[in-house]
């Protein structure tokens, strides 16, 4: 591997660079204080970079007395501290034995590794040794015993850089941890335009561009899950940014719980942007000999606009954080029974619904919720893992054992977090209830959440969920979680451990998660919280896909899925063909357009197959044949976000990596009589290739790029009509 990381150890000024990207600080010489220099395209370390930073003389609060170059407000800082004359948003807060908060962190050292720190009991990215080098700059606190790691890892392809930070309690003091973000990066402001994620239950991801004005701007989840409401993902652009041109800054932590993204704009022209744990309601208590450590952050830097973007965080989500096992996989076609029965099911129902679904070549069948205890409508038996007999007389293992005659894997829903108030696990440890005793417990969706901060509570869940699995051939799961966290406590924390209860308890998700992983590797995990809930890298580094939306009208689900596509591949976007009309919206769409649709996902089916007529059927199986065609191509192959000519239409293509083969789907939503011309606009295809469309007919890869790719608005001559679409297949020929 070439060197990443180079320092100029004279001037102490650190370079991280790759043929894409270069990320450079230095340490100013009069404080000790790490000054950000540039993140961006990549330039070279000339070893003259000292010359264009900012340490003139600086009208502020000095640092040192009488010295004007040590004042830190209008320097671009690495890791901003409270307390100093720099009165932005800190990247970190420590509160003293005496009651203050101030610190003072100076350079002490650094070192670089071949690969990434461990990080235990944590999502992180998965490097090999030879793959990456992290460059750890140590500070020291002048004031206590700490000492805070800054680690930064590059590797040599991705214009990308993994930032977190580990803080030691090296001291014999406690010292109470109130804010440690994962990073900060301060940019000088180029007319910036800020991109986020947001929603609600059924309108997960949609994306929001707003400009950057003075002040702060928060985006945050203090819900325990990283939330419908806002992903933890930001990014910088330049107003002028499209989907395939201008920069953007794109930074997204790999976290599941309470996370929270400033940026803030300064009166000198500066943004800085923080990003990591939620420091509201938070607090950690670090012991002598302790240490904290915060999920890693990913930054990812693109001058080809938002789809370079997301092609590097799916590279990075493809090839360094899911499993090894799940990377090249073809996904298996599932078909879940929710929509087609919800509670109302017994065992001859699932199995005559997983004969059709074999024929028609579904490989997986699910069952959803409703399979344990008394569970027959949205209330009750959570928690309470067993088996319910009258609707499956043969048991779990006899289900499982009948789908996997038919040819197919079998699938199966817990929502390990939740419990019921007729449940023995409820009635038994009324204090593994998140609450605290005498004060409101909200319900949500008529349930509570346990306490999984508690180990016990988390090995009570474990041993449950083992029993099952360990006694029945379980090929996937389906992780649910229908609720957020409300009145936040733990009877099992001491009084000043409440700070630490959601960080805590999503480390105890992770420990369950990692548990069932490692004995049951074989698993394939979909993580879900009524949809998107918790649509976030931190949950795809156990479990592979997540469903990507309670909603799943074809309509609606264009736009979801395409935010989602911002961050997450589309390997990782659970997405089914539903009944028409839709039981979210009530709105009818063509057969067709819900399977183009939901092609651009893991792929699956949710609905009653016995209640289509033949033609339906036919429609299926040829859906599921054009899946398995292009199943390694959606899996492995670049996504662009395209730009059609007439503004009512739409249309994304995935490209494999060697441009020979493509697939695009052009969406049309709703229809307009009279309309023009349509097309678009190719990418990733080579400029001398023919490429054969749909078999029909002949483009150069030149000519799809420049001139595009016709589209028809009346498709293939057919009655024009709302939601229609139409799928392009195109391979070099
Ligand atoms: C919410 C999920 O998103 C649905 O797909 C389904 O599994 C229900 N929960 C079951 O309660």
């Amino acid at each position: 591997m070439n060197t990443l990381i180079q320092v100029d150890t004279d001037k102490k000024i650190f370079y991280l660079c790759n043929k894409e990207i270069s990320y450079i600080f230095r340490v100013l010489p009069k404080t000790q204080k790490l000054e950000h220099i540039y993140f961006g395209r990549h330039v070279a370390s000339h070893g003259t970079v000292k010359n264009v930073t900012q340490a003139d003389k600086a009208w502020g609060e000095d640092l040192i007395a009488g010295n004007q170059y040590s004042s830190l407000s209008r320097l671009m800082q690495e890791y901003p501290e409270y307390g100093t004359g720099d009165y932005r948003l800190p990247a970190f807060e420590i509160n003293y034995p005496d009651g203050d908060e101030i610190s003072n962190f100076e350079y002490a050292n650094y070192k670089i590794i071949d690969g990434v720190p461990d990080i235990k009991g944590m999502p992180h990215v998965r490097y090999s040794k030879s793959d990456c080098q992290t460059l750890i700059v140590t500070l020291k606190d002048q004031y206590s015993g700490l000492k805070m790691k800054l680690n930064y890892t590059i590797d040599s392809i991705n214009a990308s850089l993994i930032r977190n930070v580990e803080v030691v309690n090296d001291g014999e003091q406690i010292y109470t941890v109130k804010s440690l973000k994962s990073m900060a990066l301060d940019v000088p402001n180029d007319d910036y335009d800020l991109i986020t994620l947001n929603g609600i239950w059924a309108r997960e991801k949609q994306v929001n561009r707003e400009s950057i004005n003075p002040g702060i701007k928060e985006i945050s989840s203090r819900r325990g899950a990283s939330g419908h409401v806002h992903d933890p993902f930001v990014a910088l652009v330049s107003s002028e940014t499209t989907q395939n041109s201008g920069e953007v800054y794109g930074i997204s932590t790999i976290y599941s719980g309470n996370h929270k993204e400033t940026v803030e704009l300064d009166a000198y022209d500066v943004v800085r942007v923080t990003a990591g744990i939620n420091d509201d309601h938070f607090s950690w208590d670090l012991n002598p000999g302790e240490n904290f450590v915060t999920p890693q952050t990913i930054l990812v830097f693109s001058d080809r606009g938002f789809n370079k973007m997301s092609q590097t965080f799916h590279n990075l989500v493809r090839n360094h954080l899911i499993a090894p096992r799940w990377r090249k996989r073809k996904n298996p076609v599932l078909i879940n029974n929710w929509e087609a029965t919800y509670f109302d099911f017994n065992e001859k129902k699932i199995l005559d619904l997983a004969k059709k679904a074999s024929q028609v070549g579904c490989n997986l069948f699910v069952l959803d919720d409703g399979w344990f205890a008394e569970r027959n409508s949205e209330k009750g038996s959570l928690g309470d893992w067993r088996v319910n007999y009258k609707k499956l007389p043969h048991g779990l293992d006899g289900l499982s054992s009948r789908i996997h005659k038919l040819g197919m894997d079998f699938g199966l829903w817990f929502e390990p977090e939740s419990v019921s108030e007729d449940t023995p696990i409820f009635k038994q440890h009324p204090d593994w209830i998140i609450g605290i005793k005498n004060k409101s417990h909200s319900q949500g969706r008529n349930q509570y959440l346990l306490d999984f901060s508690n180990p016990a509570v988390v090995d009570n869940i474990y041993k449950q969920m083992d029993k099952i699995l360990s006694t029945t051939k379980i090929d996937y799961i389906k992780w649910d979680m229908n609720r957020n966290i409300t009145e936040p406590y733990s009877q099992y924390l001491s009084l000043n451990q409440q700070g630490e209860f959601y960080h805590r308890y999503i480390l105890g998700v992770y420990s369950l998660y990692e548990r069932l992983v490692k004995k049951y590797p074989e698993i394939l995990f979909e993580s879900c919280a009524s949809g998107g809930g918790r649509f976030d890298l931190g949950m795809l580094y156990y479990a592979p896909q997540t469903w990507g939306s309670d909603d799943t009208d074809a309509y609606e689900r264009w736009e979801i899925q395409k935010g989602e596509s911002y961050v997450y591949p589309l390997s990782t976007i659970g997405t089914h063909v539903s009944a028409s009309p839709n039981h979210q919206t009530g709105r009818q769409t063509p057969l067709k357009t819900r399977g183009n649709i939901a092609l651009f996902g893991t792929f699956g089916y949710e609905l009653d197959l016995l209640n289509l007529s033949e033609l339906e059927i036919e429609i299926i199986k040829q859906q599921i044949n054009l899946q398995r065609k292009y199943a390694e191509l959606i899996a492995t192959g670049d996504f662009y976000r395209l730009k059609t000519s007439l503004s009512s239409t739409d249309a994304w293509m995935v490209v494999s990596r060697d441009g020979q083969q493509a697939l695009v789907c052009y969406f049309k939503g709703l229809s307009h009589p009279n309309m023009g011309y349509d097309h678009v606009k190719l990418y990733g295809l080579n400029d001398e290739i023919r490429y054969s469309i749909n078999d029909s007919y002949y483009l150069y890869g030149d000519e799809l790029k420049n001139i595009g790719l016709p589209l028809e608005y009346s498709l293939n001559g057919d009655r024009i009509q709302d939601f229609d679409s139409k799928i392009f297949e195109i391979k070099a020929n």
